[in-house]
C-alpha cells in the first residue's frame, strides 16, 4: 500500500486511460477485477469549460470505482486550470491527472499532450495553474519519455513536476514519435524513481505477472499502469494480484468470459444511447474473444449484429 497524496492505494496495479475504452462501463469491470485505480479517458479542457454534454459525460463515474483520476489535456494553462476547476467543484475525483504523452497529431498540433514535451516552460505553466486551481486533490501526471530519442526530458520534466507540486508520475518508456512502435524503454522508469520521492507508475508493455514483476524489480516503480493488456483481459489485474499472494483464480475459462462480456453488454447499455452501446459491445466482444476455439466466426456473427440482444444470444449459444 502506498499514497498520491492523501489517497491510500491498495493495490499497485493501475489501469491505464484509454480513449474510447476506459469509459464508466470498463472501468466498472477493472475495477471488479482489482485494478487498484482507474481513469477516465482523456477529456479536452475546452470541451469542459464550454460544457459540451459529450465532454462532461466522459467524466461520470461511480463510487465504486474509486479512488478514480480524471485525465484532461489542452495546451492553455488558463483553460486547462479552470477546466480542473470545474472537475473538482462538479465531479469531485480522487485526482485530477494532466495528459503530457499524448502523441495524435491532432492533440500534439496545437501544443497539448506529448507536445508539452518539447517545452517544458509550457508543462511548467499549465501544471502550476493547475495545482493552484486545485489545492484540495492531488494533481498528477501521465507523460512519455521525451518528443523524440534525441530529447528525451523524462528526468528533467519529473524533477520541475515534483517541485511544482505534483503527487504522482506515470510514465510510459516510449517517446512521442516512437508512438506504438519498437519496446518501451524501462531505463528512464528507472532513472525518474530514482531521482524522484514522489509514487513513480511504470509504463508500457505488461501484459502479464512476469512483466509486472520485472517491472517493479527493475525500475522499483511504485505502481504498473497496464493499457492493452486489460484490453478484452480485464482480469489481468486479479490474475496479477493472486500471483502475488499465490492465490489461484486465474481466469481464463470460456464461461467468465462470456459472464464478463453479457455484464459489460449490460453495464454499456445502462449508460449510454443503444447505438453507442452497439458500437463498443462489438470492439469489446472482439477482444474478449480473441483466441477462443471458433471466435472468428463468433465475432464475424457479432459483427453483423444491429442490437445487443443478439449479440447476448450469440453469447450464450457459444
Ligand atoms: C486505444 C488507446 C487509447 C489511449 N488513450 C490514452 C489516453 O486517453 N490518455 C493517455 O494518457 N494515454 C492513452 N493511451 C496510452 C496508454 O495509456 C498507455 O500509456 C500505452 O498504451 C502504453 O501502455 P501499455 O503497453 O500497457 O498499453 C492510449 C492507448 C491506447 C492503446
Amino acid at each position: 500500500m502506498f499514497k498520491i497524496g492523501n489517497i491510500k492505494i491498495e493495490s499497485p496495479l493501475f489501469l491505464a486511460p484509454m480513449a474510447g475504452v476506459t469509459d464508466h462501463p470498463f472501468r466498472v469491470i477493472c475495477k471488479r477485477f482489482g485494478a487498484g485505480m482507474v481513469y477516465t479517458e482523456f477529456v479536452s479542457a475546452d470541451g469542459i469549460i464550454r460544457e459540451n454534454e459529450k465532454t462532461l459525460n466522459m467524466i461520470k463515474f461511480s463510487d465504486e470505482e474509486r479512488p478514480i483520476g480524471v485525465q484532461i489535456f489542452g495546451d492553455d494553462p488558463e483553460v486547462v486550470s479552470k477546466s480542473a476547476k470545474y472537475i473538482y467543484d462538479n465531479f469531485k475525483p480522487d485526482l485530477i491527472d494532466i495528459n503530457y504523452g499524448c502523441p495524435v497529431p491532432k492533440v500534439t498540433k496545437k501544443g497539448a499532450g506529448s507536445a508539452a514535451l518539447k517545452d517544458l516552460c509550457i508543462m511548467e505553466d499549465i501544471t502550476a495553474a493547475v495545482i493552484d486551481a486545485v489545492p484540495q486533490i492531488p494533481i498528477t501526471v501521465k507523460m512519455r519519455v521525451g518528443w523524440d530519442s534525441e530529447n528525451i526530458v523524462s528526468t528533467k520534466a519529473g524533477i520541475l513536476l515534483e517541485k511544482l507540486g505534483i503527487k504522482a508520475i506515470a510514465l510510459h518508456g516510449r517517446t512521442s514519435t516512437q508512438l506504438y512502435k519498437g519496446k518501451a524503454n524501462w531505463d528512464y522508469i528507472k532513472e525518474l524513481k530514482e531521482s524522484v520521492n514522489i509514487p513513480v507508475i511504470g509504463n508500457g508493455d505488461v501484459l502479464n505477472y512476469t512483466d509486472f514483476n520485472n517491472m517493479i524489480e527493475y525500475t522499483k516503480c511504485d505502481a504498473v499502469m497496464i493499457g492493452r493488456g486489460a484490453l478484452g483481459n480485464p482480469w489481468i489485474f486479479r490474475n496479477i494480484q493472486d500471483e502475488i499472494f499465490s492465490e489461484d483464480y486465474k481466469v481464463n475459462n470460456l464461461d467468465t468470459v462470456k459472464k464478463t462480456c453479457i455484464e459489460h453488454i449490460k453495464l454499456l447499455i445502462e449508460n449510454k444511447a443503444e447505438k453507442v452501446s452497439v458500437g463498443l459491445s462489438k470492439k469489446h466482444l472482439s477482444w474478449y474473444l480473441k483466441g477462443f476455439k471458433n471466435s472468428s466466426i463468433y465475432r464475424k456473427e457479432i459483427m453483423y449484429c444491429e442490437n445487443v440482444n443478439d449479440m447476448i444470444k450469440i453469447l450464450k449459444n457459444i
